[in-house]
């Protein structure tokens, strides 16, 4: 019987060349979409001095991004060692200087890491659904919960997750697999209803896609105090390489309590 699916085996995907590959050319190549520059304008500290904690950087696209926007004290962090050395050589590469400081953690345990202990961040970001590449609800809410302690009262967090409910085609989608669930005939491999674990020529991929009200729940549990969310397409319209890259999302906001 296959095993259900541990952080471990997500960590082993994302280490995977083929994963590697895709990462590592759009933080080259791609920089941030249209939308998290919008979002990103809004909800950070417009002060560039502000201390930025960024959960799962991957290969260093968002965090380049946020570095060319002209901030200069961002930490950034990914579970993934090969992710981490591609952003370390982009980083070199570009004469990030100490802007960046780049590690290696698990946003589950990030509060106790020795970098960021005595530190209290203005902002924390998980971009590009990271958090729900977390297996479990009780995982993603210990990341959550370690992220809210990382951070100063009311400093913003700023991530994305698909939406289950998003479009007709995605809800027809979740009906089929209810009745996989009712009946027991689920991939063995998930954790979770709203789990999916796919492989295609960028490797595997596990993604929980939650409700709505999924997050707002989780949010209200870890210290967070829902601020705003909307549906990517809302926000901007995306170049074709972005969309390419990364399908329709929802946005959120939250702030720390
Ligand atoms: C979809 S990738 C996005 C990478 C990058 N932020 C971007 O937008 O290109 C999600 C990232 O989250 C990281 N990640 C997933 N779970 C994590 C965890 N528990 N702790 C730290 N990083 C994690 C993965 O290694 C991966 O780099």
């Amino acid at each position: 019987m296959p095993q259900r699916l541990s952080s471990k085996q997500v960590r082993a995907d994302f280490n995977d060349l083929r994963a590697v590959v895709h990462y590592t050319r759009a933080a080259h190549r791609l920089g941030l979409w249209a939308s998290e520059l919008k979002v990103f304008d809004q909800f950070l500290p417009q002060q560039k001095t502000a201390r930025i904690l960024e959960a799962g950087c991957g290969a260093g696209r968002v965090t380049l991004g946020l570095w060319e926007l002209g901030y200069k004290k961002i930490h950034a962090f990914d579970f993934a060692e090969e992710l981490c050395a591609q952003a370390q050589s982009l980083f070199l590469e570009r004469e990030v200087g100490k802007a960046v400081t780049l590690f290696h953690a698990d946003a589950r345990k990030v509060a106790r890491h020795p970098v960021v202990t005595g530190m209290s961040f203005d902002a924390a970001l998980f971009m590009f659904n990271g958090l729900m590449q977390i297996p479990g609800r009780r995982n993603r809410r210990a990341a959550l919960r370690s992220l809210d302690a990382c951070c100063k009262p009311g400093a913003p967090l700023i991530f994305t997750t698909h939406d289950r409910r998003h479009s007709k085609l995605e809800r027809k989608l979740w009906e089929r697999e209810t009745k996989l669930w009712l009946t027991g005939r689920q991939d063995p491999a998930l954790v979770e209803f709203g789990d999916r674990y796919f492989e295609d020529d960028l490797g595997r991929t596990f993604m929980h896609l939650p409700v709505r009200e999924e997050i707002l729940e989780d949010l209200a549990a870890t210290g967070w105090t829902h601020e705003w969310d909307a549906m990517r397409r809302t926000i901007s319209r995306e170049s074709r390489a972005v969309r390419d890259f990364s399908d329709e999302c929802r946005f959120w906001v939250a702030k720390r309590g």
